[in-house]
């Protein structure tokens, strides 16, 4: 495959991603449109869904989730996968097993386990990434009638390669004064004790208030709760409301969600 740049393609997120925000991109463009020649910073980048649309030559892409930061460093290697992939719950069981060895020994930033990681990723339920309290993945078998498998994903590692990739904490990133940062925490859920992937309200108050004080353009996202808008007019803000695609809620309520952008310096 030739080197191609993430300018000259158009590539798709290659995981499942819960909250992927591709619908958002033609919101964004225009907002990112002055600001190419920045480094765009994704504290939460979960799916790549906005790095992928909005393609910036310079970005810092985060998440706190170790397996998907190991999967996309191994993309911009060009990863090729060699394991047996297919749509068969014996064999998913036999490579969920395969990736808690690993994952115990130590052996969760190699190849290999970038590779089960995505084959779990396609495979399993929903395309959830869920552990237990031993630390062991256990979604379990998705059921697809039918999966389509990439096995050469040699086309991301021209896309991605003036990208960095970490994993950590949203407040460890190391951020630059020019920085355009698009932040899309996990939702807030009011009116309940569970807070989506431990992301708690206190989370939430510190993510806003440390963007807050970041100098370069920053768009920040989230459902639009009460809450959520009264804490970004608080910090400065400037609030806009967006109409999320249809969703289909267990409850079977097709109402769309509203999302909020909160903007500064852009
Ligand atoms: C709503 S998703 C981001 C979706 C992404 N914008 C997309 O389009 O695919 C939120 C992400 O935040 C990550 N996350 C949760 N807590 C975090 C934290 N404290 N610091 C950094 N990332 C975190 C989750 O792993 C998840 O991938």
């Amino acid at each position: 495959m030739p080197f191609v740049t993430a300018a000259e393609v158009t590539l798709r997120p290659p995981l499942k991603w819960a909250g992927g925000k591709r619908w958002q991109v033609p919101h964004l463009r225009p907002l990112w449109k002055p600001h190419t020649d920045r480094r765009l910073v994704e504290p939460f980048c979960g799916g790549l869904a906005v790095a992928l649309g909005l393609k910036p030559a310079k970005a810092l892409l985060n998440d706190a989730n170790p397996h998907l930061v190991n999967f996309y460093t191994w993309l911009q290697r060009g990863l090729q996968i060699h394991i047996p992939m297919e749509n068969d719950e014996q064999l998913f069981y036999r490579h969920r097993d395969r990736f808690n060895t690993l994952l115990a020994d130590g052996d969760g930033q190699t190849e290999e386990a970038a590779a089960l990681f995505y084959f779990l990723n396609r495979t399993g339920f929903n395309g959830l990434c869920r552990f237990n309290r031993r630390g062991l993945f256990n979604v379990p078998f998705g059921r697809y009638s039918r999966i389509r498998y990439t096995r050469d994903f040699s086309v991301y590692r021209g896309a991605l390669a003036g990208w960095a990739f970490t994993s950590g904490d949203v407040e460890c990133l190391p951020l630059e004064r020019d920085d355009f940062v698009y932040a899309d925490p996990p939702y807030d859920v009011e009116f309940t004790q569970y807070a989506r992937g431990g992301f708690t309200w206190r989370d939430q108050e510190r993510t806003a208030r440390w963007l807050s004080r970041h100098p370069g353009p920053v768009v920040l996202v989230n459902q639009a709760t009460e809450r959520m808008e009264k804490l970004y007019r608080s910090l400065g803000y400037v609030v806009r409301f967006l109409r999320a695609p249809r969703r289909i809620s267990c409850t079977g309520d097709r109402t769309p969600a509203r999302e909020i952008m909160g903007m500064r310096n852009v």
